[in-house]
């Protein structure tokens, strides 16, 4: 049986750290406030001429060192990202250019905001499994900064900028075990940056809208759904995961899935509170963190889960 099976990871944070301080100098919020609801201390912006190309290829090249494989070894690109550099090409295809790989491999975005590297890796799972690809470099990145209202405290203190990455290769053994992708359109007022452009025009704001107590409750049900469902049709039981990698959005919405399993906080790879919400870049973001700092190690069992606008939502149970 074919498996695709992470063959190395990486990550990347733009340097300009911003604490919960910083920003009450800005908007009417507090430490306290922030810290509370969302578990949130830290988050990185990235810089003016930083692009959302700049951090996933730096991060691509981190997953490729890790993985011992240079560019022209990869044979499938998909970037995650809802803050691609440009309307078109795919940012997919700048950071094939920003890394030097001239072996013409396919190179595309996927967009499913927050949970958009749980589809990205999903999509990457079937080109391998299919024999279509041999090394995905699977990439998970964002400039959210560039997309929040600086002066709507609402928002503006939950997210960050970031890149992760994965090199998914071909492998005998597991692997990823099993994944499902989930989407409902009719929650689109939910959460949404409504701008576009069109005949010449930005049209519609610019900024994220959103209903933060609605995301919250829909965020927690589909959530432990999806992750009930991934591990039941695995055939595997929640004792079993080693380690659940979460999108990382909101300490409590990650707690109340854990509990939901029946599995403590320790067996939480936690990055909200250095990274705040990086968006597709989260998982990876917090993959790679777990996997450099030792905690997880190989042949243990790794829940992915993530939701975001759409909504759409999805979870991944693999084998690192
Ligand atoms: N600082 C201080 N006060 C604030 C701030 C702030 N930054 N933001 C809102 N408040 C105030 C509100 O104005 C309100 O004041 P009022 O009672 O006088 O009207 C009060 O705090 C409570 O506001 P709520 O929105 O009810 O607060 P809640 O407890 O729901 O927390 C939060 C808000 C943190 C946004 C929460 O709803 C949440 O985390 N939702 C999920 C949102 C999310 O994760 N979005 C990310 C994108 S989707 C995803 O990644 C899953």
């Amino acid at each position: 049986m074919q498996y695709a099976k992470i063959s190395g990871t990486g990550s990347y944070l733009p340097a300009n750290r911003v604490s919960n301080d910083d920003l009450a100098q800005k908007v009417d919020t507090s430490d306290e406030w922030i810290t509370a609801r969302t578990g949130i201390k830290f988050r990185h912006i990235a810089a003016e001429n930083e692009k959302t190309s700049d951090l996933a290829a730096e991060a691509a090249r981190r997953a490729l060192d890790a993985a011992g494989l240079n560019g022209n070894e990869i044979d499938l690109i998909i970037v995650a990202t809802a803050t691609p550099d440009m309307q078109f090409p795919s940012t997919a295809t700048i950071v094939q250019q920003k890394l030097g790989i001239t072996n013409g491999c396919p190179a595309f975005d996927v967009q499913a905001v927050c949970a958009g590297f749980m589809y990205a890796l999903t999509t990457a799972n079937a080109y391998i499994k299919s024999g279509m690809a041999k090394n995905a470099l699977v990439i998970g990145a964002e400039t959210f900064s560039r997309i929040v209202d600086w002066n709507d405290r609402t928002t503006c203190v939950l997210f960050g900028d970031g890149a992760g990455a994965v090199v998914l290769s071909a492998s005998d053994t597991p692997g990823i075990i099993h994944s499902k992708l989930k989407a409902d359109g009719n929650y689109l007022k939910l959460l949404n940056v409504p701008g576009q452009i069109a005949c010449g025009k930005v049209s519609g704001s610019p900024y994220i809208s959103m209903d933060g107590p609605g995301v919250f409750k829909f965020a927690v049900k589909m959530l432990s759904k999806i992750a009930d469902d991934v591990i039941e049709e695995a055939g595997y039981t929640a004792a079993q995961i080693d380690w659940i990698v979460p999108h990382q959005a909101n300490r409590r919405i990650i707690e109340s899935t854990a509990k939901h399993l029946g599995l403590s906080m320790d067996k939480v790879v936690l990055t909200v509170q250095d990274h705040g919400n990086t968006s597709a870049a989260s998982i990876p973001l917090a993959l790679d963190t777990g996997i450099r700092s030792g905690q997880i190690k190989r042949g243990q069992n790794l829940l992915l889960e993530g939701i975001g606008g759409g909504f759409a939502w999805g979870a991944v149970l693999l084998q690192y």
